[in-house]
């Protein structure tokens, strides 16, 4: 079968979720946020109280574990989990999580079999480099940091008064340092992806932009 499959990475805030769901709309494919696998992770050992840094009980649990989508829907054992993995404490959580190597193993390879002969748009940090290598688009999607914590800002602050941006941008600094350094399989542009840097566009201009990519190198494959 003759698939389409395109991989976004960036650093944390980009808008690669919200992008990347709308190209999947548009196209009719499936949609893959490969962050809420690691969040949803993170949550449970959260849940369960287990210390950060305890990696052999972290990876126990990851084993007898299952995480998986259901239409756009993120659950954990059954339990839907769409909220609670968007929570402060998982956001400054995760990247510990996600930088141990047989975690990522266990998640790349879930991640790998969801898109197995499937038209996807994934969104991560290392779907065009370890994910998806032979992707037939590789988006980096970037934007300055600034604007990613103003756009988070104004997300959060909606539902709750009690946010300061200041703090959101030292958030989104130390999740992309640790995403960038960790050892195995860390957030980096793959070589044969194009960078789009968001700042100042609109989630419209940028899907759009995206779409012309995608139907210039569809006629071309
Ligand atoms: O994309 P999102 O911000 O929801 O990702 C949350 C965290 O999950 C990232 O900061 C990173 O630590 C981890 N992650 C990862 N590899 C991916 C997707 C996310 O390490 N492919």
């Amino acid at each position: 079968m003759c698939v389409f499959q395109i991989a976004i990475d960036g650093p944390a805030g980009a808008g690669k979720s919200t992008i990347a769901k709308k190209i999947a709309e548009k196209l009719n494919f499936i949609y893959i946020d490969t962050g809420a696998m690691y969040r949803a992770l993170t949550y449970e050992v959260l849940e369960r109280k287990i210390a950060i840094d305890n990696i052999q009980e972290i990876i126990h649990i990851a084993k007898g574990c299952n995480i998986a989508f259901k239409d756009n829907d993120i659950f954990i054992n059954n339990y839907k989990v769409n909220d609670e993995i968007r929570s402060r404490r998982v956001n400054e959580n995760v990247s510990y999580i996600a930088k141990i190597p047989e975690i990522r193993n266990m998640l790349v390879c879930l991640q790998k079999k969801i898109a197995f002969n499937s038209n996807v748009v994934m969104d991560g940090r290392d779907i065009g480099t370890k994910v998806l290598p032979n992707a037939n688009l590789k988006i980096f999607l970037t934007a300055s940091v600034e604007e990613r914590a103003l756009r988070r800002y104004n997300e959060i602050k909606c539902n709750n008064s009690n946010v300061d941006i200041e703090s959101i941008r030292s958030e989104i600094i130390k999740r992309d340092r640790m995403d960038e350094s960790r050892e195995y399989s860390p957030l980096k542009k793959a070589i044969n992806a194009v960078t789009i840097d968001t700042t100042g566009l609109t989630i419209k201009e940028v899907v759009e932009n995206i779409l012309v990519i995608v139907k210039n190198q569809r006629a071309n494959n």
